[in-house]
């Protein structure tokens, strides 16, 4: 990978503690930052990817709570004054699935999705930015999907909160350019984690046949994007999508 250097800075990865935000957070913390991995609710995977990281583990810090609820996001970042001067990097990254084509598709599956990936991306940003504005800087990165911009069938509720993402992205982006804040997404195409492992195994052959270059990406290649775009060199991309989908 390449070597990146964020000593100095604090950065908040939502479901920074399994798959994708795991390698995001575990990069930070190579490349010398301060990481708030936060996490829903699967306190033995938080514990067990803690542990798990040789370098940095003293930067680590882990937070648990829903980021689809905006009083305890609300309460996550007053904690977060608490403990750090300065927020400089924000990735929201914590994102779930709940698959069924529309006719059959619940209203808590539909509700759940929109209200973890899209306002949670909503109220994580809407907090971090209050934070960054006065400092005059910022790179928050919201993990979308190529799903919402190609509507993969059976994940309407998913492709509807990856788009969102994207929207939201867009506006948020043109609102603190001033500031040197920048916004962007990263949209992985299909990476080797429990979320896609759950798929059943001939949905999983013909993905993999469609990808350009015949694999899944892995996390850590997510991860290196996604430290590109929080350099202070990526001054000048904002509002814009980096895929990471091996030509999909
Ligand atoms: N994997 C892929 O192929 C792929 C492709 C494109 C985009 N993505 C996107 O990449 C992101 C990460 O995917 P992944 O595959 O790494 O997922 P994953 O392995 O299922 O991990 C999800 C992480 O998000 C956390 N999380 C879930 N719901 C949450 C909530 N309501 N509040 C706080 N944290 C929550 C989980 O916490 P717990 O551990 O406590 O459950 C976990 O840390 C998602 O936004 C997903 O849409 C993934």
């Amino acid at each position: 990978m390449t070597t990146f250097d964020f000593s100095g800075q604090t950065a908040i990865v939502t479901g920074g503690t399994r798959g994708i935000g795991a390698a995001i957070t575990g990069a930070f913390l190579k490349a010398g930052a301060t990481v708030v991995a936060t996490y829903a609710g699967n306190h033995a995977a938080a514990q067990a990817f803690a542990a798990a990281q040789a370098v940095g583990a003293e930067r680590l810090h882990l937070r648990c709570f829903d980021v689809g609820d905006y009083a305890a996001a609300e309460e996550f970042y007053r904690w977060f004054d608490t403990s750090f001067k300065a927020l400089e990097v924000l990735v929201n990254n914590a994102g779930i699935r709940r698959d069924g084509v529309v006719g059959m598709l619940s209203k808590d599956d539909w509700d759940a999705v929109l209200r973890t990936n899209l306002t949670g991306s909503f109220a994580m940003s809407k907090f971090a930015i209050m934070r960054m504005l006065p400092n005059r800087y910022g790179r928050i990165i919201n993990i979308t999907s190529p799903s919402g911009r190609e509507g993969f069938e059976g994940q309407a509720n998913y492709a509807a909160s990856k788009a969102g993402q994207v929207a939201f992205m867009r506006s948020l982006s043109k609102e603190v350019a001033k500031r040197r804040i920048t916004v962007n997404c990263v949209s992985p195409g299909f990476i080797d984690t429990e979320f896609i492992g759950a798929l059943p195994p001939e949905q999983l052959k013909a993905y993999q046949d469609s990808v350009p270059v015949k694999r899944f990406g892995q996390p850590a290649e997510v991860a290196h994007g996604v430290l590109f775009l929080a350099t202070r060199e990526a001054a000048y991309v904002t509002g814009s999508v980096l895929e990471i989908t091996g030509g999909l």
